[in-house]
């Protein structure tokens, strides 16, 4: 079975970009292939910006939404990424075939570093560490977004560089191929950019029903609706985006000629959304409470997860650090 391998950072919440963009489409490749999936608290410490007292918390969060949401940890391997200490390893190992140069043209390097008066060598070297995530388990592919495709362009450059420079003439590491989560990039609620847990922007998958109408309530629909009256544009509202991937075709059509002849408000439209998004998502908050009432499971579940993805990590980082000519770790004899 082919490999895959990809990582969330523990933002606390999964919200719907999330699960949209990326963990919908974790959960059917899982049947597929051999999945690792990570929550990278290590990429999450970059900035230094972390709030220490959280990041446990929100780490233990994150893995209650990826399980609520169909990850089975009977299926793919479920770990936190500093629970494997090979990753920070085998990073250091590569940092000797990344150029600065290829760091500094990374896009979300130069957007995450400008204005800042100094900038955390972790920000740089974010690429190096997402890198070895996805070679020690000598994964072949990476189902990731579009605003991860130059970090694995950099990743198939450091895999070549390696083998080339220490592989002795063989792919000691495949090349990862990117594999696209079906294009869905899902604006914030203020309709100002891609939803994200950092912008405030975000509706989460368990979310109650109560706290998904009060954030669809101020939600950025059509500007042309000043009011009530005022007839909209759906292909220009971010509600009506949404409907797209919530409501049936039925509801859709019947909302948009709504918005057309201005026969609705915002506000009924944000409710059949709203409603809607609370349906679907009530059996993965239902499975959350089950897990938040027994954490003990949770725990358990990574701690095997990090089992398994360790035992693998650490054959590959033994390779590495064989060809490029470590003194194997020694162990005291009995006679000493
Ligand atoms: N950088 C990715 C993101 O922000 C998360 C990530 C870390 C990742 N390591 C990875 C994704 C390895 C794919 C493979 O979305």
């Amino acid at each position: 079975m082919p490999r895959i391998f990809s990582g969330i950072q523990p933002s606390g919440e999964l919200h719907i970009g999330n699960w949209l963009g990326a963990v919908r489409n974790w959960v059917n490749l899982q049947y597929d292939f051999e999945s690792f999936y990570s929550i990278v608290d290590l990429h999450a410490v970059t900035t230094g910006a972390t709030d220490p007292g959280h990041l446990a918390q929100q780490t233990m969060d994150m893995a209650i939404g990826l399980l609520s949401a169909g990850i089975d940890p009977e299926k793919a391997t479920l770990f936190v990424q500093s629970h494997v200490p090979a990753h920070s390893e085998l990073m250091w190992l590569l940092n000797a075939v990344t150029p600065v140069g290829d760091l500094e043209r990374m896009t979300q390097y130069k957007d995450k570093s400008r204005g800042l008066k100094s900038i955390p060598a972790g920000l740089l070297n974010y690429p190096i560490l997402q890198a070895a995530d996805i070679l020690l388990y000598r994964a072949d592919t990476v189902p990731v977004g579009e605003d991860q495709f130059q970090h694995l362009e950099l990743a198939r450059e450091i895999a070549r560089r390696w083998n080339q420079r220490f592989g002795g003439g063989e792919a000691f590491f495949p090349e990862p191929v990117a594999r696209k989560t079906e294009a869905v990039r899902v604006m914030g609620l203020d309709g100002k950019g891609k939803m994200s847990k950092s912008q405030g922007n975000t509706v989460g998958l368990l979310d109650s029903p109560d706290d998904i109408w009060h954030k669809l309530r101020p939600a950025m629909t059509d500007p042309a609706r000043k009011t009530r009256k005022d007839p909209g544009d759906p292909d220009v509202c971010n509600i009506f985006a949404l409907h797209g991937h919530f409501s049936s075709a039925d509801t859709c059509g019947m909302v948009a000629e709504q918005c057309r002849t201005a026969g609705w408000g915002c506000l009924d439209c944000k409710r059949v959304l709203a409603d809607n998004i609370s349906e679907r998502f009530a059996p993965m908050r239902e499975q959350a409470q089950e897990l938040k009432a027994d954490p003990q499971r949770v725990t358990d579940l990574l701690a095997r997860g990090a089992e398994h993805a360790a035992a693998i990590a650490n054959e590959t980082l033994d390779g590495v650090q064989a060809c490029m000519g470590l003194l194997p770790p020694l162990v005291v004899s009995s006679t000493a």
